[in-house]
């Protein structure tokens, strides 16, 4: 007699499970654990069995049926890096860019990150979660069912700890699962300038003592979810002494280490974070050799983010062949924020991580699921198609999984399933 579950996907001209029990690292990034005619049976949210249509159409009888024949069905995106929770637009600083200014300068003169700090330090809770909401809806319907989300605009302890409620209350609300970072030392607000030491005082023994009771009271601690700390490590931002001393606060109350390292100069943050024992490493533009020698013998994930390159109009994109090719872990993020990477979308990054990266369009996809969960500290519940994971699947509107980079600047997934429920609108 075939059981009766909840939810069965059947004849996929090509399932991709993605499925690892660790980080992919080297050939493994590309296999994508495809499936011809596969199938994926779910029971409560979870996946419960992957295998061939036939296989699983004998076994299991289910109250909803979905046939995804002559479609691609892959685990649901998980990107590990964003700063979506903002308000405000930087469309004035593109503007700037284009005439010829430079990030750091528009940065340097007062612009850029602090000028969504003024902007986030002026809304209300409610509108900081309905600007963010927004962007959020349009994440997953890009199939991004997974995300980290940033602080970092609020620069104050009032404004990131309005932040961080802002996030649990769309965590709670919105199908997404959302996993929360604090990044106090993102840049230096206004009253503290030209006093780098003094704010990264307060960011130590204020702000993170207080995210800390924050995260104890949350559903992300009921939910044993996990809670980062996060430094921008950059030539005239927060160096790397400044940066050890807010990844150690974070961790003794325990924030697991994450670091901005090496977008625009070298200052050793691969080394400081994976002496700080960091899940990942973002950005890596301009990494040297034996930084990612050292990376690659580490357990820190290596996470790039092309489309701040792109859209800074800039040529030079991080290494990510040497950095599979050297044997490190790596993962793809969007960096989803107003100001180096305005874009919601994980496959316009992996339409540019093909291109200029010279990566494989299977090596794009582990990058975007099954390592980019490693990158969040959720490996082990999504981020691939295996027994025991969330039901988090996309059904793409292609009938081979490459076209998924192939072809960019239009969205193919016709069905995003979070949990075993279908959230498409
Ligand atoms: O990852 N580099 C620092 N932080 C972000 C940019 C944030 C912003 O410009 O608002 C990044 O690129
Ligand atoms: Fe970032």
């Amino acid at each position: 007699m075939p059981r009766t579950i909840d939810l069965l996907i059947l004849n996929a001209r090509q399932l991709l499970t993605c499925a690892s029990d660790g980080p992919k690292r080297g050939e493994a990034m590309t296999d994508v654990g495809l499936i011809e005619d596969g199938a994926v049976a779910v029971q409560d949210g979870e996946i419960i069995a992957v295998g061939s249509s036939a296989e699983l159409a004998a076994r299991y009888e289910s109250r909803t049926t979905i046939d995804a024949a002559g479609r691609v069905v892959t685990p649901g995106f998980v990107d590990p890096h964003t700063h979506v929770a903002y308000a405000g637009d930087r469309v004035a600083e593109f503007e700037m860019r284009i005439k010829g200014a430079t990030y750091m300068e528009i940065m340097a003169a007062g612009g850029g990150i602090v000028s969504t700090m003024r902007a986030v330090r002026e809304v209300s809770e409610e509108e900081l979660a309905a600007e963010t909401r927004h962007r959020l809806d349009e994440m997953l319907m890009l199939g991004t069912t997974t995300t980290e989300v940033k602080t970092g605009y609020g620069l104050s302890i009032e404004a990131e700890m309005k932040l961080l409620r802002a996030i649990e209350q769309l965590h709670d609300a919105h199908p997404m699962t959302l996993v929360p970072t604090f990044l106090g030392a993102h840049a230096v607000p206004p009253e503290f300038k030209g006093r780098t030491d003094a704010y990264v005082d307060l960011v130590v023994e204020e702000m993170i003592p207080a995210a800390a009771d924050w995260y104890k009271a949350s559903s992300f601690a009921r939910q044993q979810s996990p809670f980062f700390c996060d430094v921008f490590c950059e030539a005239g931002v927060f160096d790397l002494a400044q940066s050890r001393r807010v990844l150690k606060a974070g961790l003794a109350r325990g924030m697991a280490p994450k670091l901005h390292a090496d977008e625009f100069e070298n200052l050793g943050g691969v080394t400081l974070a994976i002496e700080q024992g960091a899940t990942s490493v973002d950005h890596l533009d301009v990494t040297p050799p034996d930084e990612i020698a050292r990376l690659a013998a580490s357990d820190t994930m290596g996470v790039v983010l092309p489309a701040v390159n792109f859209n800074l109009g800039s040529c030079h994109f991080a290494d990510a062949r040497e950095i599979i090719d050297a044997g490190a872990a790596l993962a793809l993020a969007t960096d989803i924020n107003p100001g180096s990477a305005p874009t919601p979308s994980m496959p316009m990054v992996m339409a540019i991580a093909t291109r200029y990266q010279k990566l494989l369009p299977a090596e794009v996809l582990n990058a975007s699921t099954i390592n980019a969960a490693y990158a969040v500290g959720l490996g082990d519940r999504v981020g691939s198609l295996q027994a025991g994971k969330r039901a988090d699947i996309l059904i793409h509107g292609v009938s081979d999984y490459r076209h998924l980079a192939y072809e960019f600047g239009k969205n193919f997934v016709e069905m995003v399933i979070k949990d075993g429920e279908n959230v498409s609108f």
